[in-house]
């Protein structure tokens, strides 16, 4: 789910390689390139696994100055060499990469190849195929390109090549992501801006419909129909370093230990030293209008935005529903007179919740983005942005991100609640819970020896595990459970500490692990009691408890903080745990099995 491409440079397969290895996060099951030497010869290369497996399938004898590449996560057909990308045309001309979902491909199978057999089971192959028959019949290259585009439905992204013309790399764009680099003689493309950083800081975005004739010394975009768009570059702002995982195995420990450091950017990038808040005013003047805020998000920001709706409710008094991009788009609810919209996304590119984000611009509804990655789809097309800043997040596994979407909201819950004029926003002190988040954070880091023995102790040969607690901890264990599951392949459920008894209670054993949160002060004593139920009927129980509340034995203990926001600190515990298990399992930690991190189909 990742493109690269390259023309102009004689290092041509390297940077493609290169591309591929840094878009490897955005989980992958299978890899390959296309490159052409304008003189004649050309190579294509794929395999099934890892990046390192194509490079030790691409020889020494691959070079050229044009080239396209492609790591796939299968949706239609198996991970298999035939299923990998570039595709290519029944008599070799035509060379394509493709990410997204083409949805009428059967149709236009039948309507214009029923003929032909074609090599793959994939929707893409449809694609490379369908130009070429429009080749077939007379048309240049370029002509064939936009009349398949013209047909295909769906969302993609394009790059090809056709051999005839190896001096330029045909590419489009609808709803799947896709940037153009600008070098010095050569230019690039890619799915997203890291790949292609030590080639470029300057990008040219490209919007759905459109088409890029790339050369190595000119960019042409023009929409499908031919009418040329004139766009200027911008520059990304991020340190090569960032992408990097320093002295670490993982970039999700990185990840992990660098929250504190977020927390303190947050603060400083949305709190003047006089405890005001630094928010757009417009952005303010549009929620103060909204009866209702609807935050609509996928996975880890789904669950930020459970622990946002109490932030939202307590400091702006607005009541909050949350929705999954996935069912709220197909089967939205009737909304209240005057929704606003909140998109929480990581990387601004979940195909989930942009296909809602469509529906409410066409609905003509307020909406904001929340997320990590400047100049996403999401960002560009909701009506306001708030930065997470969290940095790159490279681990499939989403840590930083998620604690950084919890300060975010609280930033703007604050916010919208003095607007409003609100005692219980002006008396929440959020410079000060941030600050002390960040030494929370540190201090549970810090800890992580101890937590390593724990998920040692807790989580060797155990196939099930449950996350309890109430409140604010309820929506927590949603996420710790997924942690846990994505990295380690333990089966874990995150539950309403008082729900277990209702059924679930049913799967305790002699020691399956129960890890128990208490920091939600309203809950806490209800949960003790969860928790001596399930002890009776034979679970090992871990206890990560609020200091306010914490008791002689419990294992973990988070450090002050407000309560509204303590998700921040106690998730740390569960994210560590999450990551030993891992690493004790032998897992691949940052790129857990049949993941994406950023997931541009529906
Ligand atoms: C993918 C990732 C998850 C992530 C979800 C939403 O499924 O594997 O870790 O939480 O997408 O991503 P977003 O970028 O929208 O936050």
């Amino acid at each position: 789910c990742g493109i690269v491409g390259v023309i102009g440079n004689n290092n041509t397969t390297d940077i493609l390689l290169n591309g591929l290895e840094k878009l490897e996060y955005r989980g992958y099951d299978s890899a390959g390139i296309y490159v052409n030497n304008q003189k004649g010869k050309d190579f294509l290369v794929k395999e099934v696994g890892k990046i390192s497996e194509l490079e030790n399938a691409v020889s020494s004898d691959v070079q050229g100055v044009v080239g396209i590449g492609h790591t796939r996560w299968a949706t239609h057909g198996k991970p298999t060499i035939e299923n990998a990308h570039p595709h290519f045309s029944e008599d070799n001309r035509f060379y394509l990469v493709h990410n997204g979902v083409i949805t009428n491909y059967e149709e236009l199978k039948n309507k214009y190849l029923s003929d032909f057999t074609f090599k793959s089971q994939t929707d893409t192959e449809v694609a490379v195929q369908l130009v070429d028959y429009f080749a077939k019949q007379g048309m240049d290259g370029e002509s064939a390109f936009r009349k398949a585009l013209t047909l295909i439905e769906g969302s993609y992204a394009f790059a090809m090549i056709d051999k005839e013309q190896p001096d330029r790399i045909f590419v489009a764009k609808n709803k799947s992501p896709l940037l153009i680099g600008l070098g010095d003689g050569s230019n690039v493309i890619c799915s997203d801006a890291m790949a292609m950083l030590d080639q470029t800081h300057k990008f040219v975005e490209i919007h759905d419909g459109e088409v890029v004739i790339l050369k190595k010394d000119s960019v042409e975009i023009s929409k499908i129909d031919g009418t040329k768009v004139q766009r200027d570059p911008y520059t990304v702002n991020i340190d090569a370093s960032d992408i990097s995982k320093g002295t670490y195995d993982h970039y999700m420990l990185k990840e992990i230990d660098e929250q504190p450091n977020v927390m303190r950017k947050i603060s400083q990038n949305y709190i003047n030293d006089d405890g005001t808040l630094k928010v757009d005013k417009d952005l303010l003047t549009e929620l103060k209008k909204a009866d209702r805020l609807y935050i609509v998000a996928a996975g880890t920001s789904y669950h930020a935005g459970l622990v946002g709706r109490n932030i939202f409710e307590q400091l702006a008094d607005i009541p909050v529903d949350v929705e999954l991009g996935s069912e709220f788009g197909y089967h939205m609810p009737k909304l209240s007179k005057h929704p606003f919209f909140i998109f929480l996304s990581q990387s601004g590119e979940t195909a989930d919740s942009r296909q809602v984000l469509v529906k409410v611009n066409e609905m003509k509804l307020p909406s904001l983005t929340m997320t990590n990655v400047a100049k996403s789809t999401l960002s560009r097309e909701s009506d306001f942005t708030m930065e997470l800043l969290a940095g790159p997040e490279i681990a499939v596994a989403s840590t930083k991100a998620y604690t950084a979407q919890i300060a975010v909201e609280a930033v703007l819950a604050k916010a919208l609640g003095e607007a409003k004029g609100l005692e219980s926003a002006k008396n929440f002190n959020l410079k000060k819970q941030l600050a002390l988040a960040a030494n929370g954070i540190q201090t549970i880091v810090d800890e992580k020896e101890k937590i390593k023995e724990l998920a040692a102790d807790y989580l060797t040969d155990q196939s099930d595990a449950f996350y309890i607690g109430r409140g604010i901890d309820y929506a927590l264990s949603l996420e710790a459970a997924l942690k846990l599951k994505e990295i380690s392949y333990i089966h874990a459920e995150g539950f309403a500490a008082g729900e277990l008894k209702h059924g679930t209670i049913a799967l305790i054993e002699k020691g399956t692990p129960v890890f128990a949160f208490v920091n939600d002060g309203i809950g806490a004593s209800h949960t003790r009691g969860n928790i001596q139920e399930v002890e009776a009927r034979g679970a090992h129980v871990l206890v990560i408890a609020n200091q306010k509340y914490a008791e002689a034995g419990d294992q973990i203990i988070i450090p002050e903080i407000d309560e509204l926001i303590s998700p921040i600190i106690s998730v740390v515990p569960a994210q560590l745990i999450a990551y030993y298990a891992s690493l004790a399992r032998g897992n691949d930690v940052d790129k857990p099995r049949n993941l994406a991190k950023s997931v541009t189909v529906e």
